[in-house]
């Protein structure tokens, strides 16, 4: 048997996988470190919101953790919860009413589902295409999972439609990966772009994953008609085989940690993403679906109405001073450094650092650093004084 010798770090060096060595750690940690001396920064650079867990939902999971429902559960969620998921499926998009092939499977956090489907999908090399800008993950991702992705630029309105997309389609992709409401922009796609981009895969034989972590951040001027949510493709008639819904718990209702999320779709498709979990994440933590259980008897309402005052000031106030594509959803928007200052993203936000304020540039989450992100999840004082400082900025 060969021991290895040496220094133990040129050894592990060695060892490390082209996948791994691959991804780039996130660009957030300069901007995170730079911003380690501040007292007590305005941090507009959070992606979670800043509100409480309902307590029903907080209450459901002590109560779990007491009564020693602490083992593992099935793999695809307990019952109760993956049926009342499967309920608002069918509630909201139809899926089920009329077929026995839908299937879910409660994840951890949204994340974990997607990790499940590209395990499912991706053979090394094949692609996904993904927006750009895009959720920090996304790329890397289906990198480390050993695909392609082929990024879709949606500069400047960050929409990303048919036109955009069909052009990189090749004989290699196996899915659209699209978010609506977005991170970072916090666009919503309209009823007819998604019905564009469902029939675009459904043509090429592709599925459209459909990342709606933020669909209850709608506000009222983003909604399907008749609704409190995003347009989904997941909506449109016969949309079963060709889409893949995803989406989460952590943000609606304050619990990101928890790490609870949702896949529902084809039977054929969950199964697989089933067998997946089996054998990497086994099953979500226990205890926190029993506390997700109670999230449907919590109306987010309040606080999307509240979220919507927020939008409607920070467009408002950026809208004065630079190029900003109005937000429909989520809790994040997407201004332009204005060319006039000559300055990267990155620049940009090093020098609202140096006045303490954090703020995210686009180079985290794009091939261009033109942009930067804001998250507006914060206390309105704070909003306001980080907006203040940002306008002033921009105005110079
Ligand atoms: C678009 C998008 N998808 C997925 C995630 C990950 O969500 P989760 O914490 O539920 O895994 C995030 C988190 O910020 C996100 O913004």
């Amino acid at each position: 048997m060969g021991v290895a010798t040496g220094n133990p770090i040129t050894n592990i060096e060695r060892l490390l996988s082209k996948r791994s060595l691959g991804v780039q750690a996130s660009g957030i940690r300069r901007i995170f470190d730079l911003a380690a001396s501040l007292k007590d920064p305005i941090d507009l650079s959070i992606g979670q919101p800043d509100f409480p867990t309902p307590a029903p939902m907080k209450q459901a999971a002590i109560r779990a953790i007491e009564e020693d429902r602490n083992g593992y559960t099935v793999t695809q969620g307990i019952r109760e919860l993956n049926d009342r998921v499967r309920a608002l499926v069918q509630d909201d998009v139809g899926w089920g009413a009329d077929s026995d092939d839908v299937s879910a499977i409660i994840s951890s956090g949204t994340l974990g589902a997607l990790n499940l489907a590209f395990l499912a999908l991706l053979d090394e090399g094949d692609e996904v295409i993904v927006p750009d800008p895009f959720f920090v993950a996304y790329p890397h991702l289906v990198e480390l999972l050993g695909g392609k992705a082929v990024r879709c630029e949606t500069y400047p309105d960050f929409r990303m439609n048919t036109e955009r997309v069909e052009p990189l389609i090749t004989s290699r992709t196996k899915a659209v990966l699209v978010n609506s409401p977005s991170n970072p922009a916090g666009v919503v796609l309209t009823r007819d772009e998604c019905a564009d981009l469902l029939n675009l895969c459904r043509e090429k034989g592709v599925i459209l994953i459909s990342d709606e972590i933020y669909d209850e951040f709608t506000y009222e001027d983003a909604r399907e008609p008749g609704l409190t949510r995003a347009p989904s493709p997941a909506r449109l008639p016969d949309s079963l085989e060709n889409v893949l819904l995803v989406r989460g718990f952590g943000k609606t209702y304050g619990c990101t940690g928890w790490r609870m999320g949702f896949a529902a779709g084809h039977q054929r498709l969950i199964n697989e993403m089933a067998k997946c979990q089996q054998y990497t994440f086994v099953c979500s933590p226990s205890i926190a679906q029993w506390g997700c259980l109670e999230s449907f008897a919590c109306d987010p309402a309040e606080t999307v109405r509240r979220f919507q005052k927020r939008r409607d000031l920070v467009v408002e106030r950026l809208g004065e001073v630079t190029e900003v594509a109005r937000p429909g959803g989520a809790f994040f928007v997407f201004p332009e450094v204005p060319e006039r200052l000559g300055l990267t993203g990155q620049q940009f936000c090093e020098q609202a650092i140096a006045k303490s304020v954090l703020t995210i540039p686009s180079g985290v989450f794009s091939s261009r650093d033109t942009h930067f992100r804001i998250s507006y999840a914060v206390a309105e004082e704070k909003l306001q004084q980080g907006l203040d400082i940002l306008v002033d900025m921009m105005k110079s």
